[in-house]
């Protein structure tokens, strides 16, 4: 069954230029994107994106960087597309997630690990309404 899912290619990606193979990763697995675009995240919707997260030590410094610098702002679709982008990105802890994920091979951070997706059909329907409200369902 086809899905969309949101997807943040985070601001060390864009740092460390790697935004190309995160995204070529995605199109070489058969996903398809719906929508693109570069941008900032300000400090209301880095709240509203991480809500679940808001009252964590960890979310003070997540917010900084977060809200840090340019990011990339994405729906990519296909069969399964939820799961299937979240076994491509690997566990959050970069250090922990399996080689051969984007995390996995490219990051070494808990925080700063490249990439975000939603993870259920919940939150996919939430984040792409914050992110890309023109094109929510
Ligand atoms: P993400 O998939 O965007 O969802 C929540 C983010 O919080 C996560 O990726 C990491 O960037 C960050 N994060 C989660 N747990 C921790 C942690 N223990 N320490 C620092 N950052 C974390």
């Amino acid at each position: 069954m086809s899905e969309r899912t949101l997807v943040l290619i985070k601001p060390d990606a864009v740092r460390r230029g790697l935004v190309g193979e995160i995204i070529g990763r995605f199109e070489r697995k058969g996903l398809a994107i719906e929508a693109l675009a570069l941008r900032t995240m300000d400090v209301a919707l880095a709240d509203q994106h991480y809500a679940e997260h808001v009252e964590r030590d960890f979310y003070p410094p997540l917010r900084d960087f977060m809200t840090g610098g340019s990011l990339v702002s994405m729906i990519v679709s296909g069969d399964e597309a939820i799961t299937v982008v979240r076994l491509l990105i690997g566990a959050t802890d970069g250090r922990k997630a399996t080689p051969g994920s984007i995390r996995g091979d490219l990051s070494l951070s808990n925080r700063e690990n490249l990439v975000h997706a939603s993870d259920s059909p919940e939150s996919a329907k939430r984040e792409i309404s914050l992110w890309f409200p023109e094109l929510a369902l």
